[in-house]
Order: structure tokens, then C-alpha cells, then sequence
């Protein structure tokens, strides 16, 4: 079967995955505009090259002599990229750094600079912290992150946050006869503090002690886990007491009081991830394979159910392997052989994986 009629069967529903062979800025005009929803990739870094590109290896990304020259060569696939993406769509790009000449050169945000000026719109640097990182300078620190850039076409794009909120691990509970939040709160240290407070006038402390007993029930009733009151008098804000800064500032001056809740339905994660790579357990194979837990969260948040997601560097083919098992569609290419017929066995193989569970 020809490429470009897997590419067919494929936009045809019949196939739920390929992976295409070859230069990733030739083969990406196959693929036909808007068709795609999300993007998860890691191009080779600059001047770190060491993939497998024995079978036809005359392309060189990441060999530039000039910094320049990467950030450009890379920009015009990612202008292809933007071609085949929906309106709604959403790019990830992890990139990570290079020392030249003793100089940090930072290039991910020469690369993201250069996207947004071609028409990007960047909405998060997420700092994937590795956690542990080797080290050979004797004179700086030791460096154990890299970046992965959101970006969107428009402004308005597809983003399921509550697929991908954190959710709380303790749950409001009776203890002693009484109920209280996941952290212990009962509301009884509020209630005295509201009932003796200097701070308050009568109609405030009215007030106050009817939004301690709303957000207690809204406890009783499932729809927070936790919470803390700030009172007049008793705590300062948690950011500022200037009312212009804060917002919490000015209810407490307004008011004399406010909430901090914690929802049920838990929290967004936040734009630092400490998540262990897994190129230790792969150096046989490959030097950069993506963890799974990097790509659940892009994944489910900018891929709606049965869209497709591609990755244009696709290696050992982790990023269609985890679209897969997201019930996602999956389109990968790479310049390597090698790679290409090891993505195909690891989707097999967790295809086998499935369907025996
Ligand atoms: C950082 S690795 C990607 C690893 C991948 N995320 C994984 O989990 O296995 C970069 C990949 O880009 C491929 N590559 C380099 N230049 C390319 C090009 N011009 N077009 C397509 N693939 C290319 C390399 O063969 C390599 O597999």
C-alpha cells in the first residue's frame, strides 16, 4: 500500500493510525488542511543530533552551524504544521537547550519567539522538570528542565479543562460527631472569630456567619472539599492588603470578609511537571522517548474524543501509541526507518494489550 493511500484510508476513518516515512516538511503537504486537532512533539534539539537516520539521512535538522539557521528551518515546518492544523487546534512543543561556546544559548524561546511572530499564539510554557540531570561543568548549576510551549492558532480553541483537573485526594468526613473538611476545617474557630470581632459591625457579622453556614452546606452537599475564611481583623490576605493589588483586599475591606474553596471536582494543573524521562530504560532503541504522563494531559484537554493527533517527529512513536489508548486518532512521521517499523510494533503491541484486557 502506497503512503499517500494509507493517508486516504486514513482520512477515510478506515485506519486509526499511520506513520509516514521521510522528511516531515515534504510529507506534512500530504496531509490535507484543518484536518488535525492537537500536536505533541520534540524535534531533534539543536547541535545534539544523535537519531538513527541511517536510511535516508540527508536532511539535517539540528546540524545548523547557526542557531539562526535551526530556529528558521524549524519555523517553516511548524508553518506547515499551523496549514494542517484545525482552527480549534492546539501545538506542543518541547524543546530543550544548548550551552555554545559556554553560553546558554536560549534557543526554545528563540523557536517560540520566531512561532509567535509568524502568527502563533502562545497561552503556556510549561517547565517539565526532570528531576535529575547529568552533570559535566564544574562551574554553573546542574540543568534539569526543558520547556513545552502551548501553543494555538485562534483564540478560541478546543480545551477540556475538566478532563485534566487534579482531583482532591482527601474528602470532607464526620469525625467526633462533627463534619469537617479534607484539611480538618469544621467552621467552629470561624464562628468565634466572627462572633467576637472588633472589626466587623453587626450587619457585617450577620453577613459573614450566613456565608460561613452557605459554604458549610455547600460541603455537606458534595460540591467543595475544603476551604478557609479570612475575617476582618483576625488574618491579612494572602497576596497583599493593597485593595488596588488584590482582589481578595478589597472584598475583605468592602465586606469583611472572603473565601478561599476548594471544589470537588479538583484543581488545574499547574505549568511546572516533575515527571522522570524514559530514555534510561530505551537507550537501546532510542535517546528521547516521551513518558506517557507527559502527553495525557495535552492530549486530553485539546483532543476532542475520536480527533487526531500528530506528532511530525515521531520517533519511537509514543505520542500515537498514548493518543491511541486515549481513544484519539494518530499520525506520525519520521525521517528513520528503524524508528518508523519499532513505532509500528509498539502499537501492535498495545493494541494486543487492549484487547486482551
Ligand atoms: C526527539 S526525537 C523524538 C522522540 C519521540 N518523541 C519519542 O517518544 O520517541 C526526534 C525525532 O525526529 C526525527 N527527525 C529528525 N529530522 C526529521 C525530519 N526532518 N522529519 C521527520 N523526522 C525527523 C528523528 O529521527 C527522531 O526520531
Amino acid at each position: 500500500m502506497t503512503a499517500t493511500s494509507k493517508i486516504q484510508d486514513f482520512f477515510q476513518g478506515k485506519i486509526n493510525h499511520i506513520f509516514i516515512l521521510g522528511n516531515c516538511l515534504e510529507k506534512l503537504k500530504d496531509i490535507p488542511s484543518e484536518s488535525v486537532d492537537c500536536v505533541f512533539t520534540s524535534p531533534p534539539y539543536w547541535q545534539m543530533r544523535k537519531y538513527d537516520l541511517s536510511s535516508n539521512g540527508t536532511v539535517h535538522l539540528g546540524d545548523e552551524d547557526d542557531y539562526r539557521d535551526f530556529v528558521n528551518n524549524l519555523a517553516d515546518i511548524f508553518d506547515e504544521v499551523k496549514r494542517v492544523l484545525k482552527k480549534s487546534g492546539s501545538l506542543w512543543l518541547n524543546l530543550g537547550d544548548k550551552y555554545h561556546n559556554k553560553n546558554l544559548m536560549g534557543i526554545p524561546w528563540r523557536v517560540a519567539i520566531e512561532l509567535q511572530d509568524r502568527g502563533w499564539i502562545l497561552r503556556n510554557d510549561i517547565i517539565w522538570d526532570q528531576m535529575k540531570g547529568t552533570q559535566s561543568a564544574k562551574d554553573r548549576l546542574r540543568d534539569v528542565y526543558e520547556h513545552i510551549f502551548h501553543f494555538v492558532k485562534s483564540k478560541k480553541y478546543h480545551y477540556d479543562h475538566d478532563a485534566i483537573r487534579i482531583k482532591p485526594k482527601k474528602k470532607p468526613r464526620k469525625t467526633n460527631g462533627s463534619f469537617v473538611s479534607a484539611t480538618g476545617v469544621s467552621g467552629v474557630k470561624y464562628r468565634k472569630q466572627i462572633a467576637e470581632s472588633e472589626a466587623l459591625n453587626e450587619e457585617e457579622r450577620k453577613n459573614a456567619l450566613q456565608a460561613l453556614e452557605d459554604t458549610l452546606l455547600s460541603m455537606r452537599q458534595g460540591e467543595i472539599v475544603d476551604f478557609r475564611m479570612t475575617i476582618r481583623g483576625y488574618q491579612r490576605t494572602f497576596h497583599s492588603d493593597n485593595k488596588k493589588v488584590s482582589g481578595r483586599a478589597k472584598e475583605l475591606a468592602d465586606k469583611g470578609y472572603y473565601f478561599l474553596k476548594m471544589g470537588a471536582k479538583g484543581h488545574l494543573p499547574s505549568d511546572i511537571w516533575r515527571i522522570v524521562p524514559e530514555d534510561k530504560w530505551r537507550k537501546d532503541a532510542h535517546y528521547a522517548v516521551f513518558p506517557e504522563e507527559l502527553l495525557l494531559a495535552p492530549i486530553q484537554a485539546t483532543c476532542p474524543e475520536n480527533g487526531i493527533v500528530l506528532d511530525p517527529f515521531s520517533g519511537t512513536g509514543s505520542t500515537v501509541c498514548t493518543a491511541l489508548k486515549l481513544n484519539k486518532r494518530g499520525i506520525g512521521i519520521d525521517l528513520s526507518e528503524n524508528y518508523i517499523k519499532l513505532s509500528e510494533q509498539r502499537v501492535n503491541q498495545a493494541i494486543n494489550l487492549f484487547n486482551s484486557v
